[in-house]
Formats: C-alpha cells, sequence, structure tokens
C-alpha cells in the first residue's frame, strides 16, 4: 500500500472549473478502492462545497504565515482531504484563479507558492501526523513547485506530475524568484526559467520523476512545437519519463439509467427512452417540441482551444439543416456575444445558455443526439466520453484525448461494431461542417444509428483501468 499525496487546485464536487475537477474527483477514488492511502490537498477557497464534516487539522507557519489545515473528506468516499486554509489568500468569490470579472487574481504567484509550499510540508510530515508521503502527485501548473521544491529535500517522496493542459503554464515576472523566496539552485535554464519568467509548470516538467499526460496522444503531441508552446524540447529530453494515461469518467455520476438530473432514466436496453429527455428538454429552453428533428448540443468553456471560431463560422449554414443547436458555456466575452447575436436571429433552432449549470449539463447530454467537439487541441476532453455513455453521438477533432476514445463511423467500423461517432482530422470550419453533413445522413439512418449509439453505450470508460496504470507508475518509481 502506497502513501499518496494528491496536489490539485480543483477537485469535484468540491469545487470545479473544468475537466481538472472531474479528474482530482474519481482518480484518487479510485486509487483508494485499490486499497492505496490516499490524500488530496487543495486550498480552501470560498467556494469549496463541504458537506459540513470539517475539522481543525493543525497549523503551521510557513513563509512568515500562519497557514491552518482542515481536514474533511470527499463526500461517498474514504479518500482524506486536506484543505489549505489561508484567508488571505483563497477567501474570495469568484473562481479558484480569476476574480467574477475573469481576470487573473493578481497575485497567483504567491497564492500557487504558498499551496505549493504546504503541500511539500504535508508531504514531508513537517506537520506531525504519523504520515509521510511515498509518492507525491502534483496536477498541473498550480502544483509545480512541489517537484522542484521536493527534489532539494534529502528522504524525499518521489513525484509525478500530470500534465491536463500545457496552453496554461503558471508563468510570472522572474522578480517573483527573490518575492517569493524560491531557493536560487532552482533558477536556471534547465530549472524554473522559461524566457526569463518563472515558469511553475517547468517545476514539473523538469524536476518531477515521472510525468504523465492524459492521452496517448496528447504525450505525442506535446513533444512538437505545434502543441508544446515552447517547451517540446524538455519534453522530448524527457520522454523516457513520459506517459500518456487515458482519464476515466465517473461511472455513477455519468449514468443514464439512474442519473438524478434528467427527466427520464435509459439504458441499452430502453433506449427509446431516450426520446422523452429531448422533448423536455426542447420545453425547457422553449425549442419547438420535435421528435424527429435531431439536436446538436455542444457544452464548454468558450475558449480558442475548443474550436467555438469554427462553430461560430459553421453556424448559419448548420441554421439551414434540419437540426435545433443547443449550447451551454461560459468564457470568453468575445465569443459569448457573438453567439448571443446568432441565438437572437434564430430563436427557433438555436438555444443559447451563459453560465456555469451542472444539471444542465447532464440534462442536454441526455437529451441531444449529437455531441459536438471540434477542439483544435484537447489532452483528453471528458465529454465525449459522457456523451457516448448516454448514446449522443460524439462529432470530435481527431486531437489528444478525442483521437484516442472515438472510433470514426467508416464502412468497415460501423459493420465490425467499433464505430462510435465522426472524426474530422482539419481544423477548419469546412472540414467540421463535412463532419456535421456526415453526422445527418448517418442520423437519417435509424438502424445504423441505433447500431452506433448502443456499441458507444457499452464502451468502459471506467477508471479501473487508468487507476491500475498510475498505480504501476508508482510502483516502478
Ligand atoms: P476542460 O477541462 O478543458 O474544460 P473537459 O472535457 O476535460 O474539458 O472537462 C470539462 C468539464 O466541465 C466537463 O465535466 C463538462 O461537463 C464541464 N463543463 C464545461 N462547461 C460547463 C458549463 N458551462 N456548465 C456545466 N458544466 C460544464
Ligand atoms: C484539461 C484539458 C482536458 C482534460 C482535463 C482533465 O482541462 O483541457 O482535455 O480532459 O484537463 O484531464
Amino acid at each position: 500500500m502506497k502513501k499518496i499525496l494528491f496536489v490539485t487546485s480543483e477537485a469535484h464536487p468540491l469545487i470545479k472549473t473544468g475537466g481538472l475537477a472531474d479528474v482530482s474527483g474519481s482518480l484518487p477514488k479510485a486509487l483508494s478502492e485499490l486499497s492505496q492511502d490516499i490524500r488530496l490537498i487543495m486550498p480552501n477557497y470560498r467556494s469549496v462545497k463541504t458537506n459540513g464534516h470539517v475539522r481543525f487539522l493543525c497549523s503551521l507557519r510557513i513563509d512568515n504565515r500562519d497557514v491552518n489545515i482542515l481536514e474533511t473528506r470527499m463526500p461517498d468516499s474514504q479518500v482524506i482531504v486536506w484543505l489549505v486554509d489561508y484567508p488571505e489568500f483563497f477567501n474570495y468569490p469568484g473562481n479558484p484563479y480569476t476574480d467574477e470579472l475573469g481576470n487573473a487574481w493578481a497575485n497567483n504567484a504567491e497564492r500557487f507558492a504558498l499551496f505549493c509550499r504546504v503541500a511539500v510540508a504535508c508531504a514531508m510530515d513537517r506537520i506531525n501526523q504519523g504520515w509521510k508521503a511515498d509518492i507525491v502527485h502534483c496536477n498541473d501548473w498550480q502544483s509545480g513547485l512541489v517537484p522542484a521544491l521536493l527534489s532539494l529535500e534529502a528522504d524525499r517522496p518521489a513525484t509525478v506530475f500530470t500534465i491536463h493542459n500545457m496552453a496554461y503554464q503558471g508563468l510570472f515576472p522572474p522578480s517573483h524568484i527573490m518575492s517569493l523566496n524560491l531557493p536560487g539552485q532552482l533558477w536556471h535554464q534547465d530549472g524554473l526559467e522559461f524566457n526569463n519568467m518563472l515558469s511553475f509548470i517547468k517545476g514539473g516538467l523538469v524536476y518531477a520523476d515521472r510525468i504523465t499526460t492524459v492521452s496517448p496522444t496528447y504525450a505525442l503531441e506535446i513533444q512538437t512545437p505545434a502543441f508544446g508552446y515552447g517547451l517540446e524540447g524538455l519534453l522530448a529530453y524527457r520522454r523516457e519519463a513520459l506517459v500518456g494515461i487515458i482519464n476515466g469518467i465517473d461511472m455513477d455520476q455519468w449514468n443514464p439509467e439512474t442519473d438524478a438530473y434528467i427527466a427520464k432514466r435509459y439504458g441499452v436496453a430502453s433506449l427509446t427512452d431516450k426520446q422523452a429527455n429531448k422533448e423536455a428538454l426542447q420545453q425547457q429552453l422553449t425549442l419547438p417540441v420535435n421528435a424527429e428533428l435531431p439536436v446538436v448540443a455542444l457544452i464548454s468553456r468558450l475558449v480558442e482551444q475548443k474550436g467555438i471560431d469554427m462553430v461560430l463560422d459553421c453556424l448559419p449554414e448548420m441554421m439551414t439543416m434540419p437540426m435545433q443547436f443547443v449550447l451551454l458555456g461560459a468564457g470568453d466575452k468575445d465569443y459569448e456575444q457573438r453567439l448571443q447575436n446568432l441565438a437572437r436571429l434564430y430563436p427557433d433552432k438555436m438555444a443559447l445558455t451563459l453560465g456555469y449549470d451542472e444539471a444542465l449539463a447532464h440534462t442536454i447530454t441526455a437529451a441531444a443526439d449529437i455531441f459536438l467537439m471540434p477542439s483544435r487541441f484537447e489532452p483528453c476532453g471528458l465529454n465525449q466520453m459522457y456523451s457516448q455513455r448516454y448514446g449522443t453521438i460524439p462529432i470530435v477533432r481527431k486531437t489528444g484525448g478525442l483521437a484516442d476514445t472515438v472510433i470514426d463511423a467508416t464502412p468497415q467500423t460501423i459493420a465490425d461494431n467499433t464505430a462510435t461517432g465522426i472524426v474530422f482530422t482539419e481544423a477548419s470550419s469546412g472540414a467540421l461542417i463535412e463532419a456535421i453533413k456526415r453526422s445527418m445522413l448517418l442520423y437519417s439512418n435509424r438502424k445504423i444509428w441505433n447500431k452506433m449509439q448502443i456499441d458507444a453505450m457499452q464502451k468502459d470508460f471506467s477508471w479501473q483501468r487508468s487507476a491500475e496504470q498510475y498505480l504501476d507508475l508508482y510502483e516502478n518509481i
């Protein structure tokens, strides 16, 4: 049994902005079910939703600051959660990284440097709990300083750093090396320095014993300039230590047979009941109720990564096709504005919900026929797996985890029951619209469509296999 400290900046259902939270909510659970002694550490933001059972664990003094550690558990699991309580940094409304207007917190470097130092102290049992980690598993740049700081310790735990997204690196002006009081020996080109900036993510990429990312395809892509953002050389250099492990999904939370959010539950044996969800959604979003029309859906952060510009380009042509389009998302104000303008033009064909809505995400996933995910890059992506589980056929671009989890419908794959979606390659609106047309054609052939739905619903996206791969990795460091 290994003692694992899982360091993350968000975890569902405590707090979530994206897929990192889903992974941090479910991977530690899966590891604890494999009999590992795992604890999760994250900041105690104001919006953290615990189920009320929180106790004071200890306090420690770090960098002239008095920090408390609070202890709770992940709901419905044995996983212990340590909340780093430092109100001056974390007790604010808004999300973990930005204020309510979407601007990055001005003191993010200080906030996450403190978080990293506290994680190091906990991993080394400087908080006297009789629990010293064997493995410290870090996630994304917010935890990047942990492997760097641990590398300077004698008798330290082994470190793993998981890249969920290379586009976010935690870059700060070099003056922070002094103001954060970071050890000078970490400041050089083969250390935390990146183009004369302080790079938090490099702390993970340079100093962790093993690097993982969330799909095998993305593990290859990030070793190329198009996806590595200048760090492709470092990643290629560390390729022996780098592995892609595909994310799983929480099979209990995302299960159409038990989902409490949806109008009518259904499964492979009762697939016709999926229709009732479509009608309920059409009513809810005041679209014309029509069981025949395919509903195309998109649920996403509205950022460049997700190919929203391509969707915007395609929308006028999509609106000439026999379909309805439903979008739930929040993000860049420019995308939000342009989407709003289009939604006003097509009130009978398009329903736009701006904001973050967990319940509606489930409702839409169950109700839609087709799920759109034309990402420019996608380290793993979870929605294409959720939709397959719900018999909602995804249209995805062949990149990262999308390439690894969706099998394109061709005569061959349809015949051998492996087709579960529509995959296109080029990142252009032309290629996307062709893929959408292809999905319309397939949808009109009920027999093939039903077969694809059933094959998609039966795919195994559970955490089991991936958690075992992480365990293997821990054991072989
Ligand atoms: P990323 O982490 O890049 O945003 P993922 O596909 O890994 O992408 O995970 C996104 C997660 O966030 C999914 O669980 C998705 O359902 C959820 N999500 C994204 N936007 C919204 C929204 N506006 N409302 C509700 N859930 C959302
Ligand atoms: C990131 C990626 C997404 C991935 C998620 C969880 O947010 O953008 O592709 O699924 O992390 O690993």
